[in-house]
């Protein structure tokens, strides 16, 4: 079985009397290890879908199977401990504290998960270097560029060691270089430590990057398969 398995996942957002469908009938398999990239027009539902994957909303019908487990029928506070322990998130910003320096940064997830400061310091170090950021922890976000931001957040997203990272346009603020340094990171986790990434983009050339490419249009997957 898949780490993530989705079948006939719909969803429909309801503003006033108006219901907007959004998903319809998603199946979707991903395996671990895999590093998928997922395309589509804007308002074709790709970030309902990242939501959906990382339980921060639900699904209106179908069955979400995450590392074996059906999470369709958890209740918010299941959801919220399924998601800390399985889920890294990155998005296009980059949600730093300002007034924190980079390493206190990548740290504050698991002060939040009460462990204490050095252990929680030690880790983030190990973290920072993995984005090749070992010797910028002192450093504050606003001094750094806007790659080594989104490599913090990477680093911060997966502090507490999840087995998949979903990333939302991750590079979608970014220039071409820069772009290339934060898929460089996100390739090398994939391929080195088997993290399960789904990456959300708009750009072919950031997608060829992935070992997989899905298209999802209205709605509805029209593509999955090699990226080309
Ligand atoms: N909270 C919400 N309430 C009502 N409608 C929403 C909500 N979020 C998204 N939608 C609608 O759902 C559809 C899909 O939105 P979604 O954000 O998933 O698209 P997307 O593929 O991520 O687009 P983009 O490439 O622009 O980010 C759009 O028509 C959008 O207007
Ligand atoms: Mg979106």
């Amino acid at each position: 079985m898949g780490l993530i398995e989705l079948s006939g996942i719909s969803k429909s957002y309801v503003t006033g009397d108006v219901k907007t469908p959004v998903l319809h009938g998603i199946d979707l398999q991903v395996q671990q290890g895999d590093y998928l990239a997922l395309m589509g027009p804007s308002g074709s539902g790709k970030s309902t879908l990242m939501n959906l994957l990382g339980l921060l909303d639900r699904a209106d019908a179908g069955s979400y199977h995450l590392d074996g487990k059906e999470v369709t029928t958890l209740n918010a506070s299941q959801h919220a401990e399924v998601r800390n322990k399985t889920i890294g998130f990155v998005f296009q910003s980059f949600n730093l504290l300002k007034r924190m320096n980079v390493l206190e940064n990548v740290a504050l997830p698991l002060l939040y998960a009460g462990m204490g400061r050095a252990k929680a310091k030690l880790r983030a170090q190990e973290l920072l270097g993995q984005v090749g950021l070992a010797a910028l922890g002192h450093r504050m976000p606003n001094q750094l560029s806007g790659g080594q931001q989104q490599r913090v957040a990477i680093a911060r997203a997966l502090v507490n060691s999840p087995p998949v990272l979903l990333a939302d346009e991750p590079t979608g603020n970014l220039d071409t270089a820069t772009t290339e340094e934060v898929l460089g990171v996100i390739e090398q986790l994939n391929r080195e430590q088997g993290l399960t990434i789904i990456v959300v983009t708009h750009e072919i050339d950031v997608a060829q990057h992935a070992k997989r490419l899905v298209r999802l249009k209205d709605g509805r997957i029209v593509f999955d398969g090699a990226p080309v």
